[in-house]
């Protein structure tokens, strides 16, 4: 059976067809036929079988992503995209199938796991080291659901968590910015999504939330407490065990750093994340180059994981070469692990049934795709998720806040004063050049990076509205917008700050060892 899109496929849909793979694969095979490709071959004339028209149109589609994200001249972009129309075609007159990335033609012998697939329409990047698009809106959010095969969060399902929890919704939720999750896979009746989580609380059967940050250098921006806070709150209203890793061992192996250097980043990061406020009698943070060898459940997963997916299947799925070190190549089984109980037996007893919810950044979601794939087969249940969007840097929505550019970042670390010269010098506006423009045409709320950051912190709807219909009319300037984010940020920072103060070395220590929580199992 060949699967409706590339994206929602990871044989959970039960297909066969390759899995989405990320960008650095589909880099690779452009290079690769970009080597071995003449002029001739090029306008397609000289390829035969279907699987040779299909590479050329996914090298061809690479082609003019790069032509586009490099900001090629128009005439030059529009020449490329017209041969890449003609490819198309050309695929469909032999083959008799529409193109589509990811999935080879059906009747190739060269279809198979390891062929990268690519999110052929569209210019977003999205995958777990690269997030991109050629929108100021940002990454198209409606898009990218469709392709990863996940779930929008619709209202109903908001409604039922509150009636379930007797809260109110998270602004987070209520505005989208949590806005994914993984759906249920029929027929296969152990996946969980959102609505089997709640039937499970609603059921007085317990779960757990687990999360993760990347610690790849000592400072944190605003972009990485996203996914905190929500958890923080998630476990409020859940009274439920929280994992949290720390994968300083990905980094060392991503990153040109010490193992030295990422274990003292993944400490550090843990006083911020702290001090987002989670109960030290209900978290249980931990470095994976600490917990792997101590614990008497964590490696054991991973290896179970280990034994269950293939290369082929992790170079469909993120995209890595064969020059890439053995350690990238297994490392998604450590990312995956503590998506089951038994990661942790000094919290859950040795328990392998209790379900696990996994808030997370939407770039993180190949590596829980994985996961679900794996899970049934080694007698688990699958993990549910909810996804976020990004938080975007300040120059624009085209990409994320990146702690590699301290100019797109506002740290947790930076003072009022920074905060205000940051929002004030760097963050893209979408207001008009002039005051009286601006006052007779209105600013663009959906392009202005000050407006998109209140979404993400400004507690207040009806303010919000206020202030998003007053941009919007021309009433709210600029200047005063960003007065708004700055008076909203600067409180929220200090608090931080100061809670980050209060936590010691004492207090770290005691999130990350390994210890029952208050919770029986
Ligand atoms: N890979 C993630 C990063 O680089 C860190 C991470 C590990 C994570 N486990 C997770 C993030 C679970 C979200 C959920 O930031």
């Amino acid at each position: 059976m060949q699967c409706a899109d590339e994206w929602s496929c990871i044989s959970e849909t039960g297909c066969d067809c390759t899995p989405f793979s990320s960008w650095a694969a589909v880099c690779t095979l452009a290079h690769i036929l970009a080597d071995t490709m003449t002029d001739s071959q090029t306008d397609g004339a000289a390829a035969e079988s279907p699987m040779e028209f299909y590479e050329k149109v996914t090298a061809q589609g690479e082609a003019v992503r790069e032509l586009k994200t490099g900001k090629a001249p128009k005439e030059e972009i529009d020449v490329a995209v017209k041969l890449l129309l003609q490819l198309k075609l050309d695929y469909k007159r032999v083959s008799g199938q529409d193109y589509k990335a990811g999935c080879p033609p059906t009747d190739s012998p060269a279809s198979g796991e390891s062929v990268p697939a690519a999110a052929e329409d569209g210019d977003d990047l999205v995958d777990p080291w690269t997030v991109a698009t050629s929108n100021a809106k940002g990454v198209d959010y409606e898009k990218l659901i469709v392709r990863f095969g996940s779930s929008k969060i619709e209202a109903e399902l908001i409604e039922r968590m509150e009636r379930v929890t007797g809260q109110k919704a998270h602004r987070f939720l209520r505005r989208g910015i949590f806005f994914s999750h993984r759906r249920v896979q029929q027929p296969c009746p152990s996946a969980l999504d959102m609505h089997q989580i709640l039937d499970a609380y609603e059921n007085k059967k317990s779960f757990y939330l687990y999360t993760g940050r990347g610690p790849s250098s000592e400072a944190m921006h605003m972009g990485h407490l996203i996914p905190f806070i929500f958890t923080k709150w998630l476990q409020d209203v859940f009274d439920i065990p929280l994992v949290i890793q720390l994968t300083d061992d990905e980094k060392y192996l991503w990153k040109d750093l010490t193992l030295e250097d990422c274990h003292r980043y993944a400490v550090e990061n843990a006083k911020d994340i702290i001090a987002c406020g989670f109960d030290v009698n209900k978290t249980f943070i931990f470095s994976d180059l600490d917990y792997m060898g101590m614990s008497s459940g964590f490696y054991r997963n991973v290896v179970k994981i280990q034994k269950h997916v293939t290369f082929n299947q992790v170079k469909g799925i993120f995209g890595f070469t064969d020059s890439d070190c053995i350690g990238k190549i297994s490392f998604p089984a450590i990312q995956a692990a503590p998506s089951f109980s038994t990661s942790f037996p000094q919290i859950f007893n040795g328990r392998k049934d209790i379900q696990c919810l996994i808030p997370c950044a939407i770039d993180q979601d190949p590596y829980f795709r994985m996961t679900r794939d794996v899970a049934p087969r080694i007698g688990y249940p699958k993990p549910a998720l909810l996804h976020s969007t990004f938080f975007p840097a300040l120059q624009g929505a085209q990409t994320k806040m990146s702690a590699s550019d301290p100019n797109s970042s506002i740290f947790l670390t930076d003072t009022a004063k920074q905060i205000k010269n940051k929002i004030n010098k760097h963050a893209f506006s979408g207001g008009r050049d002039t005051v009286e423009e601006h006052r007779k045409h209105g600013g663009d709320a959906d392009v202005d990076v000050s407006f998109m950051y209140l979404t993400f912190f400004l507690e207040d709807d009806e303010k919000l509205e206020q202030i998003r219909q007053d941009y919007t009319s021309g009433a709210l300037l600029t200047g005063e917008l960003k007065k708004c984010l700055i008076e909203t940020l600067q409180p929220m920072i200090t608090q931080h700050q100061e809670r980050r103060k209060q936590v010691t070395d004492e207090t770290v220590k005691q999130f990350m060892t390994p210890r029952k929580l208050d919770f029986h199992f």
